[in-house]
């Protein structure tokens, strides 16, 4: 079958997942999520802590963590419908409790969630090299996720752009956050923690081509100074 065939009934059958919603931008603007600041009661009917992973893209590792954590809840965003397919169907399937996706623009986020997010995820962005202020750990996206998350949140980047990961790191520090763990080879850590281990598409062909894969968490506790 054609891709393009491929890709329509995926579409079509995302919208039959409960698990999967799909943002509308103009409504999204006009008026705030329905959900936003109440994602665990709403979607989950609990009042678990809720874990972010931006860009998530077949929700890998959303999936993954949420299988290892099932006292918390897990939200996968990625703006491809396509690839959000995969992670919304296991979860329906499996009947995976704690885990739902968002299809939508990461700009939107603050749109969409309000002081309830513990720690967020962003697995393998495109790091844009010559273009810093794009990139989803820039300080036009750092100050929208402070709005999502609550007071201390976390944010967590894995990464197999060395720039990107240098960048990240270098921004967090010119603002004074405080970093948790700064890990530049995840794989050669004496000790690993299993949710460290989780391989999403992406990470699995960076693994295969030699490439280390760098690791950063912080916490997100003020407003960054633009670039
Ligand atoms: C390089 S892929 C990584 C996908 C996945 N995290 C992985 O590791 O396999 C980057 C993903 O981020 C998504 N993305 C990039 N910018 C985005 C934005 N502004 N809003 C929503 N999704 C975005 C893309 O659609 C893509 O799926």
């Amino acid at each position: 079958m054609a891709l393009g065939k491929k890709k329509l009934i995926r579409f079509k059958e995302n919208c039959n997942f409960s698990c999967l919603h799909q943002l509308n931008a103009k409504e999204i603007l006009k008026s705030p999520h329905p959900f936003r600041g109440s994602w665990s009661a709403k979607q989950f009917g609990n009042q678990q802590g809720l874990v972010l992973e931006l860009g998530c893209g077949r929700g890998e590792y959303t999936l993954g963590l949420a299988r290892l954590c099932p006292e918390k809840n897990f939200i996968g965003c990625d703006i491809k419908g396509s690839r959000l397919f995969f992670g919304a169907k296991q979860v329906e399937e499996a009947g995976i409790k704690n885990a739902a996706f968002v299809r939508g623009a990461i700009d939107l986020i603050d749109r969409v969630f309000a002081d309830e997010v513990d720690e967020i995820w962003i697995t393998f962005p495109d790091p844009y090299p010559e273009k810093p202020r794009k990139r989803l750990t820039s300080p036009v996206f750092l100050n929208k996720y402070l709005k999502a998350l609550k007071p201390s949140g976390v944010i967590s980047l894995k990464t197999d752009d060395y720039g990107l990961f240098r960048f990240t790191g270098w921004l967090a520090r010119e603002n004074g956050l405080k970093i948790i763990k700064s890990c530049e080879n995840v794989y050669q850590q004496t000790e690993i923690a299993t949710e460290e281990t989780i391989e999403t598409t992406y990470e699995q062909k960076f693994i295969a081509a030699g490439k280390a894969i760098h690791l950063l968490k912080f916490i997100l506790d003020r407003e960054i100074k633009p670039l």
